[in-house]
């Protein structure tokens, strides 16, 4: 029977400061955790016994996931001490996905596609591993696939940058969207204990052998290696989700929230459970709020995720920001990133009355979490 296997063991490096508290593997994306939306993608295709293939803070992902029965799947962990890289990762877990085809996904990509229908793609061309693909305008920061069109074989994967366009410019390309179907056999190609890459080790040999195909997904597809990539990440999922829900709705807002009349919500919106919104807010549109949220009377908010038990005081103006669990924001305070720049506050952040933090033009602007913050920032 069909396995799974997800990836999530690499460091977040550049989602810091948001990955100094949880894994990336946690990040909420529309309010769940960026593996536990792939799960629940890969049970809704019949795929209950998946392995966790964790390495940095792995405990914090056991103690969310546990035996994987709150999620109604068989969840199974392998025991990797220092990340032994993509391929050496599933090398570990060889002994739970010996028997059959599986599917290994990249823990950080945010995606809402039919993983059956890809199966079927897969025993149609009986290779030794298909690839979802996908064609993004810029390739350059992720594994480039150079294709065959009629028969969907690869005849070359780059990785980063192994590839460079002929005339030094980059054309919308096929791209490696981090979800494979791989047969058993693939074992064979890596070394035990040894740190290995899928992207650099295993898949050249595979296409030099003619054994690689790639599947041109349907939909959404969002790495969230990069805090502007988790918001656009989000807002992308957000609007998928809304329009393939049953009732046509414009938001998707828990019955619980606590809202007074005179506030208005511009769509699309999401918010959590037990969420207080007080008078003359104007919250919308693209944002996320999380649950057990406070927002004080005249604030606003647009183009921004708030998570967990965050806090907004009165008269307060965000934009462009992610502001994360349990931050204090005082009264009046103003948060604006611009264009692809965020202001990112990480946990428990504490930003004292009328101040503004303004990322400047060229990058976002972080705060680390349990920072108490008592002057303007730009
Ligand atoms: N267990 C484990 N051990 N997981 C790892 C390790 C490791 O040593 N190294 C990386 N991972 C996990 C990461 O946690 C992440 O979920 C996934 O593997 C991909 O790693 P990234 O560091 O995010 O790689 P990337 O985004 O630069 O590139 C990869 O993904 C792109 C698509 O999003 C490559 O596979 C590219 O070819 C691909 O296009
Ligand atoms: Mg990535």
């Amino acid at each position: 029977m069909t396995k799974g296997i997800i990836i999530s063991g690499g460091w977040g490096t550049r989602l810091r400061p948001l990955t100094c508290t949880i894994p990336k593997a946690l990040i909420p994306v529309v309010n769940k955790p960026v593996i536990e939306r792939q799960i629940l993608l890969l049970k809704s295709a019949g795929i209950k016994n998946i392995v966790l293939a964790v390495s940095v803070m792995d405990d914090v992902l056991k103690e969310y996931f546990g035996d994987g029965s709150k999620f109604g799947v068989k969840i199974y962990y392998t025991d990797e001490k220092n990340p032994l890289g993509t391929a050496g990762a599933i090398k570990l877990a060889e002994r739970y996905l010996k028997d059959d085809n599986f599917f290994m996904l990249n823990g950080d990509v945010i995606l809402n596609f039919n993983f059956k229908e890809m199966l079927q793609t897969h025993e149609r061309f009986k290779g030794l591993g298909l690839i979802a693909s996908k064609v993004v305008p810029d390739p350059s920061r992720y594994g480039v696939l150079i294709t065959e069109k009629q028969s969907n074989k690869i005849l070359k994967f780059l990785e980063k940058t192994e590839y460079s366009p002929p005339d030094g410019k980059y054309v919308p390309m096929p791209i490696n969207a981090g979800v494979y179907i791989l047969e058993p056999e693939i074992f064979k190609y890596i070394e035990p204990n040894k740190k290995m890459s899928m992207e650099h080790d295993v898949f050249p040999i595979l296409v030099s052998e003619e054994k690689l195909y790639h599947y041109p997904i349907p939909g959404i597809w969002k790495d969230i290696g990069k805090p502007e990539e988790l918001l656009e990440g989000n807002i992308q999922l957000m609007n998928d989700l809304l329009a393939s829900s049953d009732e046509k709705k414009e938001n998707l807002i828990d019955d619980s929230l606590d809202i007074d009349g005179k506030a208005l919500i511009y769509p699309p919106v999401t918010i959590g459970e037990n969420v207080v919104v007080r008078k003359n807010c104007r919250i919308g549109p693209n944002v996320v709020i999380g649950d057990n949220v406070y927002i004080g009377a005249n604030s606003e908010i647009k183009d921004t995720l708030i998570y967990n038990k965050a806090y907004i005081s009165n008269n307060v103006y965000i934009e462009k920001a992610i502001v994360s669990d349990n931050c204090l924001i005082h009264e009046g305070v103003k948060l604006k990133g611009n264009n692809q720049n965020l202001v990112i506050l990480s946990s428990c952040v504490e930003v004292l009355e009328n101040l503004s933090i303004i990322a400047p033009s060229n990058t976002s602007l972080s705060v680390c979490h349990h920072e108490v913050i008592r002057s303007d920032l730009t």
